[in-house]
C-alpha cells in the first residue's frame, strides 16, 4: 500500500464457514493491518464455560454463573513466527481447542447470551480504536463497528460451507462426519439468524460476496479491487 494512504476498518460479516476468516486474514496481510477473528472470541467464552461447568449436558448454559465470570475470563490474541494469530485464553494457547466440535456444538448458545456479547462487543471496539484493522464475525458492519468504512457481507449455501469445514479438520487430524459438520452449519446458521440479540444480518451498505465458485486467487483479487475502489473514494 502506498504510504499516506489513509487506514480504515474493514467488517467481515457472513454465515459460519463461508470463507471469511481465510479472506479477512490473508487481506489483512496484504494491507498491513491487524486482523481480529471475533468468532475466536465467542470459541473462547465457551471454552471456558465448558471447562468449568457451565453448560449442562443437554446445552444449557448456566448464564448468571458465566456473566459473573466474565471479568476473570481474559481473551488476546498471541501473532505467531509465520504471522498467524492464535486464540489465547487466560495465558494459555486454545488456538486448535476452540475449534473442535464441542465448542462448535455449542457456540451460539453462549454468543446468543446478552451479557457476553456486550463484553466481548466493546472488547472488539476497543481493537478498532486505531483503524487499520480487519475484524470477522456476524455483526460486525451492524453492531461492532456500523461506521466501518468497508463492509462485506460473505455467503455460499450450506452444503458448500460443510464441505469446506469437514475438509479443514480433516486435514487437521480430526475424526469427524461430514452429515455431523452440516448439521453443525445448518443449526449455527439458523440460531446465529434468528436470536434476539444483534442476529446475524446484512448491513444495508454491505457488498455481497457469494463465493461458491470462486477459487482463492479469485476472492483475493474481487477483495483487492473492492478495497482500492473504496480507498480512492475517501
Ligand atoms: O465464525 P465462527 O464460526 O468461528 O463463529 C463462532 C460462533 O460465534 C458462531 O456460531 C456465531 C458466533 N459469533 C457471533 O455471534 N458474533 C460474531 N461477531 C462472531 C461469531
Amino acid at each position: 500500500m502506498e504510504k499516506g494512504t489513509p487506514k480504515i476498518v474493514i467488517a467481515f460479516d457472513g454465515f459460519s464457514s463461508s470463507g471469511k476468516s481465510t479472506m479477512a486474514r490473508a487481506l489483512a496481510k496484504r494491507l498491513g493491518y491487524r486482523y481480529i477473528d471475533s468468532g475466536a472470541m465467542y470459541r473462547a467464552v465457551t471454552l471456558y464455560a465448558l471447562e468449568h461447568g457451565m453448560i449442562g449436558a443437554d446445552g444449557t448454559v448456566d448464564a448468571e454463573a458465566l456473566t459473573k465470570t466474565l471479568p476473570e475470563i481474559n481473551i488476546d490474541f498471541a501473532v505467531q513466527p509465520d504471522g498467524s494469530q492464535h486464540t489465547v485464553l487466560n495465558g494459555k494457547d486454545v488456538e486448535s481447542e476452540i475449534r473442535n466440535i464441542e465448542v462448535s456444538s455449542h457456540v451460539s448458545a453462549v454468543a446468543a447470551l446478552p451479557a457476553i456479547r456486550h463484553d466481548l462487543v466493546t472488547k472488539q471496539q476497543a481493537f478498532g480504536k486505531s483503524k487499520g484493522i480487519i475484524m470477522d464475525g456476524r455483526d460486525i458492519g451492524t453492531t461492532v463497528f456500523p461506521d466501518a468504512e468497508l463492509k462485506i457481507f460473505v455467503n455460499a449455501p450450506a452444503a458448500t460451507r460443510a464441505l469446506r469445514r469437514y475438509e479443514e479438520l480433516k486435514a487437521k487430524g480430526q475424526q469427524v462426519s461430514y452429515d455431523e459438520i452440516l448439521a453443525n452449519v445448518e443449526q449455527r446458521d439458523h440460531l446465529d439468524s434468528t436470536r434476539a440479540e444483534s442476529p446475524l444480518r446484512r448491513a444495508d451498505d454491505a457488498i455481497d460476496l457469494d463465493n461458491s465458485d470462486m477459487t482463492i486467487a479469485q476472492q483475493d483479487a474481487w477483495l483487492d479491487k473492492v478495497v482500492a475502489e473504496r480507498l480512492k473514494a475517501l
